[in-house]
């Protein structure tokens, strides 16, 4: 979040929800404050939901591991009239996670909206890789995903709620030296389209979010996981959209019950190649580098 400070470009919409002057203008919106439930809460695209849904008068949970990064997207948060509380919770354990859910369920009484958006990427050759390594972003990106399925369902049904699933770009297309991170985007784009069909007799709607390159701290997180805050993106800035102007247009579909969003110029552009000119799109990837990153 370093390079897009939470208020920047929301403190108007937040200024709107102090007022009460809220766009209460969806069916779900209509029917009472909705409750919303986000992984990977403390930085990037889940801490720009958190406020944009925030700004739009909804009542927000968010979870992720490290405490003190949560607190600052919350006083952020806070500081422009949101309603915002958060939760420490891991979606590589069960236990973490199951805790998370059953506290934010007691906070809001409820969850209509649950984005399973906690993810990081782990890059590299498939031959310098160790199954390790593979198994470690599947860990996070797919069963992480599985489990905030699984943990939150009964609320989903109860309120009929929407299910959002945090893909990307790279859940229809790849590059050498991204298997991984491709990959786990491939299984979780599959998990939202057989849940689509699943959950519907439930009246519970899924929503597959699927960005391109967002200003975050995906870039600047290596391997393993850990954060390197100084490292630069080394996606030239031309091509990220900030997050909370990717954020206001998430919400936006998730509130409509969209079954999948792009977003990003350049990220509607590959997924329309990836699935009408595929051979074009292999003859690109053969000729492109795999992506760096700060290991
Ligand atoms: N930014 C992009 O260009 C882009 C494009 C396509 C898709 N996406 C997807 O968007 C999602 C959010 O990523 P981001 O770009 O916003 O990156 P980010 O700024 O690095 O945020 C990742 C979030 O996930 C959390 N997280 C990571 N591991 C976790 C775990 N085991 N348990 C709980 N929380 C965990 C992190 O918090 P803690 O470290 O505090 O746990 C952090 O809040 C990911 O699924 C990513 O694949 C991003």
């Amino acid at each position: 979040m370093e390079n897009e400070p939470l208020g920047i470009t929301a403190s108007s919409c937040f200024a709107l929800a102090g007022n009460g002057c809220l766009r209460n203008n969806s069916p779900m919106e209509r029917r009472g404050r909705v409750r919303v439930f986000i992984t990977g809460g403390s930085s990037g695209i889940g801490a720009a939901l958190g406020q944009a849904f925030a700004a739009r008068g909804a009542r927000v949970v968010l979870t992720a591991r490290h405490r003190g990064r949560l607190e600052e997207v919350r006083e952020a948060i806070r500081r422009q009239g949101g309603w915002v509380e958060v939760v420490e919770g891991d979606v590589t354990q069960d236990n973490s996670l199951v805790a998370a859910v059953r506290e934010a369920c007691r906070l809001l009484g409820g969850l209509d909206v649950v984005v399973a958006n906690a993810g990081f990427g782990v890059v590299g050759k498939v031959e310098d890789l160790a199954l390790e390594d593979f198994r470690r972003q599947f860990e996070t990106n797919v069963f992480g995903v599985l489990r905030t399925v699984k943990a939150t369902l009964p609320a989903l049904r109860e309120s009929r709620g929407v299910l959002v699933i945090m893909g990307s770009v790279s859940s229809y297309l790849t590059v050498p030296g991204a298997a991984p991170y491709a990959m786990s985007k491939f299984a979780v784009r599959a998990l939202a389209e057989s849940l689509r069909g699943e959950l519907a007799p439930y009246g519970i709607s899924v929503v597959l979010l699927t960005p391109g390159f967002v200003a975050s701290n995906i870039r600047r997180v290596d391997n393993r996981g850990v954060l390197h805050p100084d490292a630069p993106d080394p996606v030239p800035g031309w091509l990220v959209m900030p997050a909370e102007r990717a954020a206001r247009k998430m919400v936006r579909a998730i509130l409509r019950r969209k079954a999948e969003l792009v977003v990003t110029c350049h990220g509607q552009l590959a997924v329309w190649l990836a699935r009408h000119l595929p051979h074009f799109v292999r003859f690109l990837a053969m000729r492109l580098r795999a992506r760096s990153s700060p290991q």
